[in-house]
């Protein structure tokens, strides 16, 4: 079977020249270590070593030794690719450390037909070159599918050069790695401090996590970025973790607070800011931004500044509306939940008061996508 007749060549292309490798090196190098976002890099790689070998395809798969996989992004924002560390040519290259050049994969028992049975797509020529870490172990590999000239095979410059590619991107990568490990353990900590300042007052998990995702919703609809949102939508849980400050015969009484006691229970947005103003990451300021801001009023009648308006920091002013929205639907030791009519009543009547008019008005007109939210993530059950 002659696997090169089912391949539509577009053009037929020719390997690189020395010029052109090095003009392509230079221009991805810079590219490479400016970039900490993990996702990104991982295809910033894999369009440089697609180039460089004139692949029609390449990805770039990490090894997740704690689960035994292997991951890839195949475009920013969409799922990750998740298979078996034995799985493919991939995992070949990356559990023996070792550089794998197929001519056919289909003659190849180790390839694994999975992802062209997915996608449609037909896998001839395969390269795969492992990445090391600064210790020598592999930490992934990049993987050239398809070489897009006349041979149509992958040949021994093809592997020095990618190979070289992998030993001077493998540094970047290694800290990329650890920064998003770093990110992925503030967003846990984060998650699970919030249920903790929520299970105090007896609120349940499920209410940071539906602030969380009407937050991001929110944010969305307003257009806010897709990396702001996902910033909001990570901090948000922690809007009310000053409450573990709070003392119990406050947070739990079962009825009015007096004034002195509300003063008290005030404290919760600048206790939550100060834990968080001194951070210098991202995601820690952005909860400092939440706790302090999302008891502030569109009218300039909230706490504990007062401020008016766009003074308060956009992510303040979604926080409100979901956690407002969240807790009349729900029972306090203060109160019975809501039906949905009275808080739509109320939502509405605050707007231009309470609530950003703007903002309010967006999550009135997309109500059904918040109540789906709701429903999928009930305290019930
Ligand atoms: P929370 O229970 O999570 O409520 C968050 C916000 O939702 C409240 O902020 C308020 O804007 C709105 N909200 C909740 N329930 C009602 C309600 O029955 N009517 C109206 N109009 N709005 C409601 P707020 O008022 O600044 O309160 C902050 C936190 O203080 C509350 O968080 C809760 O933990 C505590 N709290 C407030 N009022 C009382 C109370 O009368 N008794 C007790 N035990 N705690 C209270
Ligand atoms: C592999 O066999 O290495 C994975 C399958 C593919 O990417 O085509
Ligand atoms: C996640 O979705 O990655 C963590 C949960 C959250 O903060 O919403
Ligand atoms: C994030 O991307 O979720 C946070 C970024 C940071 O903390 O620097
Ligand atoms: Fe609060
Ligand atoms: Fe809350």
């Amino acid at each position: 079977m002659n696997n090169q007749k089912e391949i539509v060549y577009k053009e037929v292309l020719k390997d690189l020249q020395p010029d052109r490798i090095l003009a392509i090196i230079f221009e991805y190098m810079s590219k490479v270590s400016m970039e900490n976002d993990l996702d990104k890099l991982l295809m910033i790689l894999a369009d440089l070593g697609k180039k460089l070998v004139v692949a029609d395809r390449c990805s770039v798969w990490l090894h997740e030794p704690s689960e035994q996989t292997i991951w890839t992004v195949a475009a920013h924002g969409i799922e990750k690719i998740i298979i078996s560390q034995e799985s493919g040519f991939v995992g070949h290259s990356i559990t023996t450390g070792k550089v794998v050049v197929v001519e056919d994969a289909y003659l190849d028992e180790r390839f694994n037909q999975e992802i062209d049975i997915e996608s449609g797509y037909r896998t001839c020529s395969v390269l795969c070159i492992p990445f090391h870490n600064s210790s020598g172990a592999v930490i992934g590999t990049f993987q050239a599918i398809n070489k897009m000239t006349a041979q149509g095979i992958f040949n021994e410059k093809d592997s020095e050069m990618l190979g070289l590619a992998a030993t001077y991107a493998g540094k970047s990568l290694e800290s990329a790695i650890l920064l998003n490990e770093i990110i992925e353990t503030q967003k846990e900590m984060l998650e699970t401090l919030g249920e903790i300042g929520e299970s105090r007052s007896q609120e349940t998990g499920n209410h940071v996590k539906r602030v969380a995702l009407y937050s991001y919703l929110l944010a969305k609809l307003s257009g806010i970025s897709e990396e702001k949102a996902l910033l909001l939508k990570h901090a948000s849980p922690m809007h009310d973790i000053g409450k573990v400050a709070t003392p119990d015969s406050i947070l739990l009484k079962p009825g009015k607070l007096t004034s002195d006691e509300f003063e008290i229970m005030k404290q919760h947005a600048v206790i939550g800011y100060n834990i968080f103003k001194n951070s210098q990451r991202d995601l820690l300021r952005t909860a400092a931004i939440i706790a302090y801001e999302h008891h502030e009023k569109w009218d300039g009648t909230g706490y504990p500044n007062g401020l008016n308006g766009e003074e308060i920091h956009i992510f303040g002013r979604i926080t409100a509306i979901a956690d407002v929205f969240d807790a009349l639907g729900s029972h306090r030791v203060y109160k019975q939940a809501w039906k949905m009519e009275q808080i739509v009543a109320y939502m509405t009547e605050q707007q231009g008061k309470h609530f950003d008019p703007i903002l309010v008005q967006l999550f009135l007109d997309n109500l059904a996508l918040f109540i789906a939210i709701r429903d999928q993530h009930s305290d019930v059950g």
